[in-house]
């Protein structure tokens, strides 16, 4: 049997869970996480247990970061299946504050980043999110204190966002990125995918797909504009509303105009009924 996580859901309580992990000198690495846990998040897991010697897991699905209409109340809970998951990985400390602890009456701060934060990717189709990722991923680093913490690639825009608030607020935490896990037809895995109709679901993988296309073809020289194009129409054609398919800098983000200007990432956000899947893959 593996041994259960120490559990904290209160500061005092995650501070003497720290104070005790840190003692003979460990190096802590933090996951945050939302929860409902899948194998991308355990690969980040995993990465953490090879680089550090103690490894946090947070679970807090962070009411910020979702809009009035977005799916906060039906996000997918699974805590025990979680907690199991997590045993089994050897984790030291799970972090798993409640909203009040977290947001406590009359709290008033918010980490506000531009840079990454504002390249009209995600930010423009979810304007509230990153300001809501920003200030619970700021509060998760300073309470916990980590040596490092992993994020995945999957969100990309949101790896470089948190990468830029570790180094301008001094935290001392290295934020390292882990490639996307997919499924064997090739959708990113992702907590949402729960959602899906059966249907739903065997359309899911045309993002994938459209996007190695024109990795493929951009490598080969084809034209940014015109090959984006044929991506945007293969997702519209296979069921998904488009918000955006775009080739940017694979570091800042910003737009381009040639391949030259990379390296280039290409990024995906698109709905499928109410179910809105983002993913993205390198040139
Ligand atoms: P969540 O969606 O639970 O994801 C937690 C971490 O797992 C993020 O770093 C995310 O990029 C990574 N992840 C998700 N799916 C992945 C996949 N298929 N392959 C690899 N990594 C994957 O992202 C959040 O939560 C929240 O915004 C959070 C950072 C916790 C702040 O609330």
């Amino acid at each position: 049997m593996p041994r259960s996580p120490l559990i904290a859901r209160t500061l005092p309580a995650l501070r003497r869970a720290l104070e005790g992990l840190r003692a003979r000198k460990a190096t802590v690495a933090l996951v945050p996480t939302m929860g409902a846990l899948h194998d991308g998040h355990i690969a980040l897991v995993r990465l953490a247990k090879r680089r550090a010697s103690r490894v946090v897991v947070s679970i807090f699905v962070n009411p910020a970061q979702f809009a009035p209409n977005e799916d906060f109340g039906a996000y997918p809970r699974t805590w025990k299946a979680d907690l199991a998951k997590l045993a089994a990985e050897g984790v030291d400390l799970v972090w798993n504050p409640d909203v009040k602890t977290m947001y406590p009456e009359g709290f008033a701060t918010k980490i506000l980043t531009e840079g990454p934060a504002t390249t009209g990717l995600e930010d423009r189709f979810r304007p509230h999110f990153f300001g809501g990722v920003t200030t619970v991923v700021g509060k998760l680093f300073t309470q916990t204190r980590p040596d490092m913490a992993f994020f995945g690639e999957k969100d990309f825009q949101q790896l470089k966002v948190v990468t830029r608030i570790a180094r301008d607020l001094d935290l001392g935490v290295k934020v390292t990125g882990a490639p996307t896990v997919r499924e064997r037809d090739g959708l990113a895995m992702s907590s949402r995918n729960v959602y899906l109709s059966a249907e739903q679901r065997a359309a899911a993988p045309v993002l994938y797909r459209s996007l190695k296309d024109a990795a493929r073809r951009l490598k080969a020289g084809d034209d940014i504009k015109a090959t984006m194009k044929a991506a945007a129409d293969a997702i519209t054609e296979g069921g998904f509303a488009l918000d955006y398919v775009e080739a940017r800098h694979a570091e800042s983000l910003a737009p381009v105009a040639s391949l030259k200007d990379g390296p280039l990432r290409l990024l995906v956000a698109a709905k499928i009924g109410n179910t809105r899947l983002i993913d993205n893959v390198g040139v």
